[in-house]
């Protein structure tokens, strides 16, 4: 085993929410100040006998900050086949490929308009050498992290960075805080970025890529506290100064605008530990000199309700899906305890939390390595993710960015591969659906939820986002998280004068419906009908369902 319980804090899981933890909504009064919808909850009314009807209130002349594309950021790490296998298959591979590089996946990727990718870890950031994954022939090492297997290097920077550009997506690179120097950090970053002729920057050429990188986000260590190196948050802001000091972007378009944003390890969780991490970061920050700065605090959040991840990922019930939403729920409480801490060193929110480790985490699949961190991903992860990515653009104004974990083949994956085989994942298609929020502007809403009680577990029974797009159109994304009910909307929309509605919706016949590779579309989206009826937007919604409908 690649991990034994004692090392269970290494990932971060000590923030795992006793499961009655309150939901993360609070009193209907909280709710609807935050929200700004407002939904009655009433009875059930023919012809759907079982159906709950729901009004609902949007006014879109408020605006809210804007849902940073960067929040529908992937996280891809060298570990299982999330690289191998999942992105790269070599450039003799019959599978078809571009210098290597799978063609589905890449085409898969485009449709989800990833905004960025964090590379090359996680835990294996800060055993990575960048040497190792340039020239030829690679040396070959090894993934102590991830069950020990022979690491290629393969895939290194030409590869990661030629895949993101056929994907369209910005390169988050984590540096090697826990076992390299300043100096190789600095060292790589030369190489990728500067446009002069250094001996560095030749290399680069001769290596096939003449002109700089563009780097958009700069990781300085990951979870520091535990497997980047196990150090006490004092320790760490020394690195951080280090790093944040020598570590350049030498890119000449990357210096007065789109500047490199650099990312300091954060919290792992909710406890003391983890509120002091925060506290000495951002107190130092508050008091940072022209030699160093940061543009973002990065914190890790997985749903896994204890350790080791036990849960099942396929063949579970009503129970276990209820648990696990009310589990992710917490991501709530977590976030805001944190960005009140940053509120009080950085109360004009210029470093943004970054919450670029979050999903679920179930039981590795029978039969596969279980360092290799492989599960089924269901329509319950497609209703973790959407309440995951409502929490976020909730709190838009200081969360600029997350990573969900991990792209392909490892945990809450987008697409799974087997050889030539590929299928989209349930929660694929909620990223699918959500492309319009990307940079959109947050409408401020109240709602009152109502609920569903599933044994002694309490859940909201609906979740909601609103947002206005670029051209002024109107979206709501509304979850139905009631497994058994139909769920009514009626919504009164002030601030547009709503003309027509289009919606799609994602559900599926069980909570734990999957898609394989045999039957690959038994959880797809497929339009709704959504009307407008006297100025108010009319839907209904499947029970557990995701739903995104635009209003013009
Ligand atoms: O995503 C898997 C691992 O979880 C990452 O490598 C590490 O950062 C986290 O603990």
């Amino acid at each position: 085993m690649f991990l034994s319980p004692t090392e269970s804090s290494t990932l971060g899981l000590n923030f795992v929410p006793p499961p009655m933890v309150p939901t993360h909504l609070g009193a209907p009064a909280i709710r609807a100040l935050l929200f700004g919808f407002i939904l009655v909850v009433s009875g059930a009314s023919a012809p759907l006998a079982n159906a709950q009807k729901v009004e609902l209130s949007v006014d879109a002349s408020k605006s809210g900050p804007k849902i940073d594309r960067n929040i529908f950021g992937q996280f891809a790490e060298h570990l299982g086949h999330g690289i191998y296998e999942g992105i790269w298959v070599g450039p003799d591979s019959t599978i078809p490929n571009t210098r290597g590089i799978r063609n589905d996946v890449v085409q898969a990727l485009r449709a989800i308009r990833v905004p960025n990718v964090r590379w090359p870890g996680g835990c294996f950031a800060d055993e990575y050498h960048w040497r190792n994954g340039i020239g030829n022939p690679r040396t070959v090492t090894l993934n102590p992290n991830w069950g020990g297997v022979i690491e290629p290097n393969s895939v290194g920077t030409h590869e990661f960075m030629d895949f993101l550009d056929q994907i369209g997506a910005e390169a988050y690179v984590s540096v090697n805080v826990g076992s390299g120097t300043p100096r190789e950090a600095a060292e790589w970053l030369e190489y990728l970025t500067t446009a002069q002729p250094t001996t560095l920057a030749k290399e680069r050429s001769a290596n096939g890529h003449p002109g700089p990188y563009k780097i958009g986000f700069l990781g300085i260590g990951n979870e520091s506290w535990d497997c980047g190196g196990n150090m006490t948050p004092d320790y760490y802001l020394s690195q951080l100064k280090i790093y944040s000091r020598f570590v350049r972007n030498f890119n000449p378009a990357q210096q007065d605008k789109q500047q490199m944003l650099k990312i300091a390890v954060g919290p792992g969780g909710g406890e003391t530990r983890w509120t002091e991490w925060t506290e000495t970061i951002m107190k130092a920050y508050q008091q940072h000199t022209w030699s160093w700065d940061i543009n973002g605090l990065s914190m890790h959040s997985y749903t896994v309700g204890k350790w080791p991840p036990s849960y099942a990922s396929e063949n579970f019930g009503e129970t276990e899906y209820s648990q696990f939403l009310k589990f992710t729920l917490a991501m709530d409480d977590l976030v805001t305890k944190h960005s009140a801490i940053m509120d009080k060193y950085d109360p004009e929110k210029k470093v943004a939390l970054v919450v670029d480790e979050w999903g679920a985490w179930y039981a590795p699949l029978p039969g596969s390595n279980p360092g290799f961190l492989v599960q089924q991903n269901s329509l319950r992860d497609a209703i973790l993710a959407a309440l995951n990515l409502n929490i976020f653009a909730r709190h838009a104004d200081r969360v600029r960015m997350a990573n969900i974990a991990q792209m392909i083949n490892v945990l809450q994956a987008m697409i799974l591969t087997d050889k030539e085989k590929m299928v989209l994942t349930p929660t694929y298609y909620v990223y699918k659906m959500y492309v319009p929020f990307q940079d959109s502007t947050f409408v401020p809403v109240t709602f009152d939820a109502g609920t569903h009680t599933h044994g002694d577990i309490t859940l909201p029974r609906v979740d909601a986002i609103a947002a206005k797009d670029a051209t002024g159109k109107l979206w709501l994304a509304i979850t139905n998280i009631d497994p058994d009910r139909v769920v009514e909307i009626e919504a009164n929309l002030a601030g547009i004068t709503a003309k027509s509605a289009m919606g799609e919706t994602l559900t599926a016949p069980k909570v734990d419906s999957v898609n394989t590779f045999g039957a690959p579309n038994t959880v797809m989206p497929k339009s709704v009908p959504a009307n407008i009826q006297g100025g108010k937007l009319v839907v209904k919604l499947d029970p557990k369902s995701v739903t995104v409908i635009s209003v013009e």
